[in-house]
């Protein structure tokens, strides 16, 4: 059985004040969530330490929207695997389109990531996607091959969420038809080694779309961003039909 994950990815939102506000509404709408169904918060790094308190016991995870690859150093602006699981993180996103896109990182730096994140015990979500451009030059297939390929040199597949973020989707209301992002995350899987690796779908997920996307059966989860910073809308999608 493939295990279901569904993130928030709160990118650059919420003050620690917003969070706690967020999860005082948020909370009580997991009573009758399904078990099975693992829900990872992914915080700017100043709510970290404050989520993880008042999460203490839940069963809601902590997921960091970044690590760097080493230990520790000089690395201004970064931050470490043990500043992570110091504050009980479990996850960490690695490789966002918007890390790519706007703060340089490149597969080589995306795989030095994934490596230390499992380094430290964390599980990462590793991101692959195309743009608009490469979709319209039939070059999605190639460049997410490319990307998985790269990216996933020695890490550790049975420790490893994969999401499928189609650049072209993410943020634009443009959401990937369902059967468009099976098919994609059917080939993803194609491609690993270990086949029960859960791959998530991202990319304007709503609560009016999400349950026509988990009910594909290649996808296994969603990491959603603006859905996810509003209590009801993100209930709504972990508590999906
Ligand atoms: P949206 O859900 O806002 O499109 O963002 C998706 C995303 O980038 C999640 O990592």
């Amino acid at each position: 059985m493939r295990k279901i994950v569904i993130a928030g990815n709160w990118k650059m939102y919420k003050t620690q004040r917003e969070s706690s506000e967020f999860l005082q509404a948020f909370m009580p709408q997991l009573e009758s969530t399904p078990q099975e169904r693992e829900v990872v918060l992914c915080p700017p790094f100043t709510a970290l330490s404050a989520m993880s308190t008042s999460l203490h016991g839940s069963s809601v995870q902590l997921g960091a929207q970044n690590i760097h690859w080493e230990n520790s150093g000089a690395y201004t602006g970064e931050i470490s695997g043990e500043m992570l699981t110091e504050l009980g993180v479990r996850y960490a996103i690695v490789g966002h389109s918007e890390r790519r896109q706007y703060f340089g990182e490149t597969d080589e730096t995306v795989n030095k990531r994934l490596i230390a994140a499992q380094r430290h015990g964390l599980i990462p979500i590793l991101c692959v996607g195309e743009t608009k451009q490469e979709r319209d030059a039939d070059e999605t297939e190639a460049l997410i091959s490319n990307q998985l390929a790269k990216d996933l040199v020695g890490v550790d597949q049975k420790k490893l969420v994969i999401a499928y973020e189609p650049i072209w989707a993410i943020g634009t209301g443009d959401t990937c038809e369902a059967l468009e992002a099976n098919r994609v995350i059917g080939l993803i899987r194609s491609q690993l080694k270990v086949a029960d690796v859960p791959i998530q779908y991202g990319g304007s997920v709503k609560p009016n779309n999400i349950d026509e996307l988990m009910s594909q059966p290649e996808i296994d989860g969603v990491l959603v961003g603006g859905a996810s910073l509003e209590p009801d809308s993100f209930a709504r999608i972990v508590n999906y039909k």
